[in-house]
This record gives structure tokens, C-alpha cells and sequence, in this order.
């Protein structure tokens, strides 16, 4: 079955993707952020999507992820690999390191997080004890290990509402609470993920520290170098990931 990558910030395209078509996607949830696209990518069939649209418009809390994934499920997608920018709030998650998260913490509001809501024959709960696919996060963690990227191998993904950063106050009780770092992205993506069955991991590639972790504040010149690094990593990864699927 298929593989997709959705790609965040600073991965609105795959450079090694040789682009086969593009495909326009209507869902039952509205638009996807984007056409899907399919392609190869050394050698193996996969899509991809930009989370935020090709031209990087829509912020986290107005991305449409019931559709996105609504449409690569639609597509034959059973495995989907999620590339997201964090902050850093370990000490082990400096500036351009890759993590795999294992846990999550959901600070989101507001969103569309369920497909569970309408025209229920009974109301459906999911499991969501380990939220990403644990076969899925062994593949990222043997192949970071083949590229040879010091990645984290487990860690706890808090995931806010943006699209602001957070405040000091914010990320000590991000601390306290057990995240390790910070992004706008990964829920409700997991989640969703989960109630349509599919497999789900996340390449988290770190931008910055979290605020209040440095006397400065957090400058946007500084996340896009440090990001750039990081996917650069990032595509070494996929370059080692997608031979072992
Ligand atoms: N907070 C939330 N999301 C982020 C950050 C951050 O500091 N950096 C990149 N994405």
C-alpha cells in the first residue's frame, strides 16, 4: 500500500522527488492544503504534501488536516511519515537536531479533530496510548542510524496552538508537564491519523530553542538557518527510510 510525506515548514518540497503528476483532492471535509503529489523518490512510489500549502500561507491552526488526511487515505496512503519544525525545550534538543517523537501532549483548541463527530451509529473512541506507530518509528530510527544522524530516538512532542510562540511561563510548564519540545502541528494530525488507521511518525526537526531557554528573544533569521540545517538532515533520512519500506 502507499507511503506519503507531509512536509512542514521548510519542507514545502522534496528536492529528490521526481514528480510524476499532481492530484486535486475534494473531501467530504473540504480542501486539502494543497494538490496531492506523486511521485519517486529513490526509486519508490510516494506523495507528498505541503502542510502549509506549496507557498507556505496557511498557519498550523487553519490547516485543514481532517482533508489532508482524508485524501492521502483516499489515495492508498496506509503509512504516512510527518516532517514537523520544533522548539526545543530538553537540553538534549539543540538547534537542528532530528527527534522521533513517542508521546504527545495536546495543548490545541479549537480545531477539527475528529472524524468521529457526525452521523455516528455510537460514539467512537480510539486508543491513542502510543500515538505514533511504533514499526514506523523503528524504520526513522535504523535509518538515522544508517545515515549516520545523531537523532533522539524518544522524546515527548507538546503541541500548541500558535500561531504565536509561546510565552517563558508557557514553556516551563511545558517543561513540568514532560515535553521535550514544542511545535503547532502534531496534533491533531496524530490523532487523526489513528481514527482513519493509518500509520503515523513524526520527523521533528528542531529550529530553535523554546522561549525563555535563551536571554534573547527568539529570532526568525536563526529558526530558518537552523531549519535549513535540519532538512538537510531530513533528506538524508528519507534518502536511508524509503530503500527499507
Ligand atoms: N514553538 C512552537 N512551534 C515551533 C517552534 C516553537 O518554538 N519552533 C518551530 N515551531
Amino acid at each position: 500500500m502507499g507511503v506519503a510525506i507531509i512536509g512542514g515548514t521548510g519542507l514545502t518540497t522534496l528536492e529528490n522527488l521526481e514528480i510524476t503528476h499532481r492530484e486535486v483532492v475534494h473531501t467530504p471535509y473540504g480542501e486539502p492544503s494543497g494538490p496531492i503529489t506523486h511521485g519517486i523518490l529513490h526509486g519508490h512510489e510516494v506523495l507528498f504534501l505541503a502542510r502549509h500549502g506549496y507557498g507556505h500561507t496557511i498557519p498550523p491552526h487553519r490547516v485543514n488536516y481532517r482533508a489532508n488526511l482524508w485524501a492521502l487515505q483516499h489515495l492508498g496512503v496506509d503509512r504516512l511519515f510527518a516532517v514537523a519544525a520544533v522548539g526545543g525545550i530538553h537540553e538534549r534538543m539543540a538547534p537542528a537536531r532530528i527527534a522521533f517523537p513517542d508521546q504527545i501532549i495536546d495543548y490545541t483548541w479549537g480545531r477539527s479533530h475528529t472524524f468521529f463527530e457526525d452521523d455516528l451509529a455510537e460514539v467512537t473512541h480510539i486508543d491513542f496510548t502510543y500515538p505514533y506507530d511504533d514499526g514506523m518509528r523503528q524504520l526513522l530510527i535504523d535509518a538515522a542510524r544508517e545515515a549516520g544522524i545523531d537523532a533522539e530516538e524518544t522524546c515527548t512532542y507538546g503541541a500548541t496552538q500558535g500561531p504565536r510562540l509561546e510565552t517563558a511561563a508557557e514553556i516551563r510548564r511545558m517543561r513540568n508537564d514532560g515535553c521535550d519540545l514544542v511545535g503547532m502541528t502534531g496534533m491533531p494530525e496524530a490523532a487523526l491519523a489513528r481514527e482513519l488507521g493509518m500509520g503515523y511518525a513524526t520527523s521533528a526537526v528542531v529550529a530553535n530553542w523554546a522561549a525563555g531557554l535563551q536571554p534573547a528573544p527568539i529570532s526568525m533569521a536563526d529558526i530558518e538557518r537552523y531549519l535549513q540545517d535540519g532538512m538537510t538532515g531530513v533528506r538524508q533520512l528519507l534518502g536511508a527510510l524509503i530503500p527499507r519500506l
